[in-house]
């Protein structure tokens, strides 16, 4: 035989190989599955919950969608194993089963980023033919077994996410009313407040959180990348701290685990806040007899310490909380809140997947997500720093790559530049880029206005004043 018969005998295996997989998972062959089935104990989950698992299960979502899975014999086929772990990159990218599996089983409640991809790939029967591998195992789910799954999501959302006041239209959407309010102490809510305005706490008594985080300009300073002390130029965007308090972790990247812990980073950052150390804080807060003797009496253990200025930052930003919006009473029941446009806006904003991201009552801050899952994002825009391999620089995992935390929408009308690039200068733009580089499509001009105008209704009240 030829040498290009010979390749193309090793492909057509390959994909025979490929096929054959594809398909066996599609049967749900049992012996497929021991993954899950030997590990799954499922005592504490409610019976749809233990439906749903065994439907995940019996369809091979794990083969794909977990890290290391074991795969069947025939995956050892040259190009049929290409083929596969190409398959798993990508599904990996978007959706990660392994958390969802743990959670049912030890009955503890599901992301709600999960619960809205997977309502989202229930839902969507516009399956383009191209897709038909990729998307096999849709062909394999009943509608019974869909029907199964949609009603397990809202089962979750009823029992954790969703809010007794939203209108039964809009009971079970991804999206949530800010309701959520925060149990702080009051006392150390007001010396946060002042220490977070206060300049001391940067190296040259110039700089304070709210020089780039003005609680009258959105929480944001409105620069491309912020700049700190003596004009130092930082790497990235700044976001707001409006209801930073609903995120995962804080910063793009996650690096710190809770606000208390964020607070921590600027005044030593050389480029922000430039303290040099806490003890230089310390002796200058230390002279303030006023300001002592409100940390001796909040915190009699710490007194002034890199702890205690902190932790009362923190309890302040606990209270960042923007409620209100027009969209929330909208979704209360209020029809005439938004116009007929903005409701045409949110229409599309779930039609074209948005709040399979930007999911809850904060719109954002619950997951990691890739920066340019449609589209070569990082290659069109040119200039790679480090800054923008996002949450790969806390794991160095690579499947965490320009993963970034998702941004809340909240008050999004008044943050620009967007993105923590700051690559979006208007929120059309923004639009129009995430649609593009993370939904795969093109929005018409007006689809894009709609979107946009609905956004502009995300903006809530501060102290019970609406936020400008
Ligand atoms: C053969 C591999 C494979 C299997 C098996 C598989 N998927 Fe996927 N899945 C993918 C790929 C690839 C993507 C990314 C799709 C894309 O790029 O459009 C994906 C994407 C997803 C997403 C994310 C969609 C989004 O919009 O964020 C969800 C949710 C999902 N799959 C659920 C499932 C479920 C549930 C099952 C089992 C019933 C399953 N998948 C089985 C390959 C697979
Ligand atoms: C020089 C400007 C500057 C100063 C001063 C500053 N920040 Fe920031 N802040 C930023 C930038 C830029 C980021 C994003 C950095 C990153 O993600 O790597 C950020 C991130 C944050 C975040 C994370 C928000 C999110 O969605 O992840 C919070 C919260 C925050 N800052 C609060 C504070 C507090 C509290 C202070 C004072 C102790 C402070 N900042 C001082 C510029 C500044
Ligand atoms: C797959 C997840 C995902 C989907 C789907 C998604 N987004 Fe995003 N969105 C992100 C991430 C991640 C960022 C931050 C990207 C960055 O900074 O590089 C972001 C940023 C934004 C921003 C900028 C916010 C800011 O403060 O910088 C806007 C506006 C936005 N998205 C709107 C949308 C709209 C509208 C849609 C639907 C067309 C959408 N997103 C779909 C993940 C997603």
């Amino acid at each position: 035989m030829k040498k290009s018969s010979l390749i193309a005998c090793a492909i057509g295996a390959g994909i025979v190989g490929y096929l054959a997989t594809v398909y066996a998972v599609d049967q749900g062959d049992k012996t497929l599955h021991q993954q899950y089935l030997s590990q799954a104990n499922l005592v504490k989950a409610d019976p749809l919950s233990q439906q749903a698992f065994h439907i995940f299960n019996q369809n091979g979502c794990q083969y794909c969608h977990t890290k290391n899975s074991e795969m069947p014999f025939y995956a050892d086929v040259p190009v049929a194993k290409q083929l596969m772990q190409r398959d798993i990159e990508h599904a990996l990218r978007q959706f990660n089963i392994t958390a969802l599996m743990d959670q049912v089983q030890n009955n503890k409640p599901v992301s709600q980023v999960e619960l809205a991809k997977l309502e989202s790939v229930l839902n969507d029967h516009a399956m383009p033919p191209k897709q038909f591998l990729l998307m096999h195992w849709r062909s394999d789910l009943s509608q019974q077994e869909t029907d199964t799954l949609l009603n397990w999501v809202k089962q979750e959302r009823t029992k954790y996410y969703a809010d007794p006041q939203v209108v039964s239209e809009f009971k079970y959407d991804a999206v949530q009313p800010i309701s959520t309010t925060f149990k702080v102490d009051d006392a150390k809510v007001k010396l946060g407040e002042e220490l977070y305005h206060d300049k001391r706490l940067s190296g040259n008594n110039t700089v304070a959180c709210s020089t780039c985080h003005s609680l009258t300009t959105g929480g944001v300073d409105h620069l491309d990348t912020s700049t700190g002390i003596n004009g130092a130029k930082g790497p990235i965007n700044a976001p707001t701290v409006f209801n930073a308090v609903f995120n995962i972790h804080q910063f793009w990247d996650g690096r710190a685990k809770d606000l208390q812990e964020q607070a921590g980073g600027p005044p030593m950052n050389p480029k922000e806040m430039g303290a040099g150390s806490w003890q230089h804080i310390i002796d200058k807060l230390d002279k303030d007899s006023a300001l002592k003797a409100q940390f001796d009496a909040l915190y009699p253990k710490q007194g002034i310490s890199e702890y205690s200025i902190t932790n009362a930052i923190a309890e302040f930003e606990k209270t960042l909380v923007t409620p209100n919006s027009r969209f929330d009473k909208f979704l209360k029941g209020d029809k005439t809140a938004l116009t007929q446009e903005e409701q045409e806006g949110y229409a599309l904003f779930k039609a074209n997947k948005c709040q399979t991201c930007h999911t809850g009552q904060s719109m954002g801050g619950l997951s990691y997500e890739v920066m340019g899952l449609k589209g070569d994002y990082f290659g069109n825009r040119g200039n790679v720093t480090d800054v923008d391999n996002g949450r790969f620089n806390v794991t160095k995992d690579q499947n965490d790559m320009h993963r970034f935390k998702v941004p809340t929408l909240r008050n999004v009308a008044l943050t620009a530049p967007y993105f923590h690039d700051a690559s979006a200068k208007t929120l059309e733009q923004a639009v129009d880029d995430m649609a593009l580089y993370q939904v795969g499509v093109k929005l018409s001009q007006s689809d894009i206005n709609k979107i946009t105008a609905y956004l502009k209704t995300l903006t809530g009240e501060y102290q019970g004043k609406p936020l400008k």
